[in-house]
Parts: structure tokens; C-alpha cells; sequence
């Protein structure tokens, strides 16, 4: 279980990570950031696409990110902060990720682990999403 500080490190590097969004459709500007259990952090941001549906949150893309980048290792926690272009610094208080990127946390992440969202705080994940739907029984 991450410290109050990484978490607080956390947080500001979803923050940071908003300016990063590719969102000239919603103008919605999402930051992601993942702390790895090797110590790592990765961040993403929403990337939008004219075919609108093929649009990734942010979520989603620091978590493949860093599955990518650091094959084995567990994300062992998620900060998620949101808003649109005309409140870039003060985070759209109360945005909740998405049921798909919640589905994708428990792929990847213990389902006690903390999701912090900005203007919420942090809480586990099994509280976003307590009936996952799950293929496999060995994880
Ligand atoms: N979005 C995220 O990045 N994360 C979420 O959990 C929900 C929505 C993005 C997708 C799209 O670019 C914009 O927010 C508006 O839906």
C-alpha cells in the first residue's frame, strides 16, 4: 500500500498529466498517473480520435502504458484528475472514471488498491467496481 507522500506525488502528476490530453473534440482535458510496485510512475492523458468512439481515456492509457513499458510489474496504485479547457487549473471537481477504465483497474491493479480521483480522494478500488466481471480464477 503506497505512503500518504507517493500518493501525494501521485496526484500532482495526474494534474501535470491534464495538459497532455489530445481533446480537440470534448475539449475535456483528462490526466492519468500510475505507481508501479517497482517504484515507478507512468502518466497518460485522454486521446481523442475524429472517429470519436476509437477516443481512449486516460486512465486506460497509463495503464497500457506502463503494462507495456514495465512487463511484470503491478500497479499498485491510480490518480485521476479531470476538466475542461476553461478550468485548466482547478480540477472539475467530482469526475469519476469510467465502469471501462474501472474494469481495466482490476485487471491490473489489487482490488484494495487505492484509486485517488481529484476533488474526491483517494478510495479502493473494489468500492468503484465490487462486481468486476472476471474470466480468469488464478489472479
Ligand atoms: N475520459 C477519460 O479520459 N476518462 C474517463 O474516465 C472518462 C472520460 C475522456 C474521454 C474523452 O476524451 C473525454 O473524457 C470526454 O468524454
Amino acid at each position: 500500500m503506497p505512503d500518504t507522500l507517493a500518493l501525494s506525488q501521485l496526484a500532482q502528476a495526474a494534474r501535470a498529466a491534464r495538459t497532455r490530453a489530445y481533446a480537440p473534440y470534448s475539449k475535456f482535458r483528462v490526466g492519468a498517473a500510475v505507481l508501479l510496485d517497482n517504484g515507478a510512475s507512468v502518466v497518460g492523458a485522454n486521446i481523442e480520435n475524429a472517429s470519436y468512439g476509437l477516443t481512449c481515456c486516460a486512465e486506460r492509457v497509463a495503464m497500457f502504458a506502463a503494462t507495456a513499458q514495465h512487463p511484470g510489474a503491478r500497479i499498485v496504485a491510480i490518480a485521476v484528475s479531470a476538466g475542461d479547457d476553461t478550468h485548466q487549473h482547478d480540477s472539475d471537481h467530482g469526475r469519476m472514471p469510467c465502469g471501462a477504465c474501472r474494469q481495466v483497474m482490476m485487471e491490473f491493479m489489487p482490488e484494495d488498491a487505492p484509486v485517488w480521483i481529484d476533488g474526491v480522494g483517494a478510495m479502493p478500488l473494489s468500492s468503484l467496481l465490487p462486481t468486476p466481471f472476471k474470466l480468469r480464477t488464478d489472479i
